[in-house]
């Protein structure tokens, strides 16, 4: 697989940090995941594509539903976990190692696309709409939920950006849902949802520990957040409980189509 810079950041990221986003992570919980597929409407045995499907807690929980999944990533210990908590839960899975700027399956071959809290880190959000859209079969669903902050807000989102950044340097960049929409109507998507929700940080150690933040980066993300402007201390309602820096992240749900009919 030959991967570019981005590419190979969140390779070595997230092959590092495979063993956190297992059982016991933030994102096992997959309530987004329900909600918004309450607003499909699936085929009984779907074909289901996962994209950096991560510990495979958005895929698996697809599967565990009876549809027919396919987990992909770029990091093989991921899809190795992945892979793991599948049998663990008695479901049948397929993993591919593949990044999500280009995949390797057919025109037309799958009824859903996937993709949770991993799309900020995607070297080209346009590569990932237009492969997400070919694969899709006419009248297909796509879910992307991720971070994201409101448009027209240039100086939090800056501000998001840096902390973002420093915090794991594989993050590249959080689109708003406007940026997300445009994308996917150049590409034959319709989007029938873009919803942002709040959701709370609860601890900015423990984010920090998540992706092995540095001693130095640690710093310079404290900095940040003591010179927040009110903008952005607004927007994500930064603040302190028990000792605790707190935030809230805005997380876009959004859902689209494929054009045409089934
Ligand atoms: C936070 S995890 C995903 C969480 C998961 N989707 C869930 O719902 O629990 C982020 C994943 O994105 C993957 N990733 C990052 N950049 C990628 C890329 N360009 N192509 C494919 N996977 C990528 C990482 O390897 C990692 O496994």
């Amino acid at each position: 697989m030959k991967l570019n810079e981005v590419q190979r950041a969140a390779q070595e990221q997230f092959a590092r940090q495979s063993h956190r986003y297992g059982q016991g992570h933030i994102l096992e919980n997959v309530d987004d995941v329900r909600a918004a597929a309450e607003q499909m409407t699936l085929p009984a045995r779907a074909r289901v594509l996962d994209v950096a499907t991560g510990g495979g807690h958005t895929g698996l929980y697809f599967a565990s539903v009876g549809h027919d999944v396919t987990l992909a990533d770029l990091a093989q210990p991921m899809l190795d976990r992945a892979a793991r908590l599948a049998a663990e839960r008695g479901l049948k899975v397929t993993t591919r190692l593949h990044a999500a700027e280009q995949f390797p399956d057919a025109d037309a071959s799958f009824d859903l696309v996937t993709c949770r809290v991993a799309a900020h880190h995607f070297s080209s959000p346009a590569d990932f709409i237009r492969e997400t859209a070919r694969v899709l079969k006419p009248g297909g669903w796509f879910l992307l939920i991720d971070g994201s902050i409101e448009d027209h807000q240039p100086e939090a989102e800056e501000w998001l950006h840096q902390v973002e950044k420093f915090r794991d340097p594989s993050h590249h960049r959080f689109l708003t849902p406007g940026g997300w929409s445009d994308l996917c109507k150049r590409h034959g998507l319709a989007v029938k949802q873009a919803a942002l929700a709040p959701f709370k940080q609860p601890d900015l150690n423990w984010y920090f520990d998540t992706a092995a933040t540095s001693p130095e980066n640690r710093q310079k993300v404290l900095d940040l957040v003591a010179h927040a402007p009110p903008s952005a201390r607004q927007l994500f309602g930064l603040g302190e409980e028990d000792g605790k820096i707190v935030w809230w992240w805005q997380r876009l749900t959004l859902i689209a189509t494929k054009r045409g009919n089934q």
